[in-house]
């Protein structure tokens, strides 16, 4: 999800105002994937990186997570969406870590859509911790201890906003993802734009590497 201060800023107003509109984003395209019988829906929400922001916008953008997530519980739970949250939990709050905590307990029987929210998350140290844990257990195989142990590898990622870059993403496990790439900023990132890439995503042969 990219572009919520570039579409702020496009309208003479402050930063977060853009990311409240993502918000609305987000939700659209949880329930066009409900919609849809898309099983995962992942987002990056908040890289490790974003913590060097300014204080104030980490910190409106923590509150209006947790706002967020307590407001759509019953959505959830009404649409059968399992919710989870995945990153370094040790850098959110005791009342955020609290609150995922228990919306994920809540959710946790949801078998229409998982939706994953990554916060405080980047790639390199998903592998890091699993490559730790993974010593310490003398192992071979990383991908258990990754955080994303049992959720299929993404078909597909959207980057809102004009960037291409990865971001310190999902290095891993993005090995034969499709991309899409789009100018549209997430603010105005709704279902019509979330199908264009569907259908975009549609056109693709992919080939793992082989020959068909
Ligand atoms: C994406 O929008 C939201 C987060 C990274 C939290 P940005 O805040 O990166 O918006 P731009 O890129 O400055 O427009
Ligand atoms: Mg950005």
């Amino acid at each position: 999800m990219d572009g919520n201060g570039r579409w702020a800023k496009l309208r003479g107003k402050e930063r977060v105002y853009g990311h409240f509109e993502g918000v609305e984003s987000v939700r659209a395209v949880m329930e066009a994937s409900v919609e849809w019988g898309i099983r995962y829906v992942s987002f990056f929400a908040f890289s490790e990186e974003n913590w060097a922001r300014p204080e104030q916008e980490v910190m409106t953008l923590m509150q209006l997570m947790l706002d967020a997530m307590v407001k759509e519980l019953e959505t959830f739970k009404k649409n059968g969406v399992r919710f989870r949250v995945l990153g370094n939990r040790e850098r959110l709050s005791p009342e955020l870590a609290g609150t995922i905590d228990r919306i994920e307990a809540e959710t946790a029987d949801g078998s229409v859509l998982t939706m994953i929210l990554f916060l405080s998350y980047s790639g390199k140290w998903d592998i890091r911790q699993a490559a730790r844990r993974m010593a310490a257990a003398g192992d071979d195989d990383i991908e258990p201890y990754l955080v994303t142990a049992g959720i299929p590898d993404p078909d597909l990622l959207i980057r809102t906003s004009g960037e291409k870059r990865i971001s310190n993403y999902l290095l891993w496990q993005l090995a034969y993802t499709e991309f899409v790439f789009t100018d549209t900023l997430w603010p105005d990132f709704r279902k019509d734009s979330y199908r264009a890439a569907l259908e975009e995503y549609a056109s693709r042969d992919r080939r793992f590497g082989k020959v068909k």
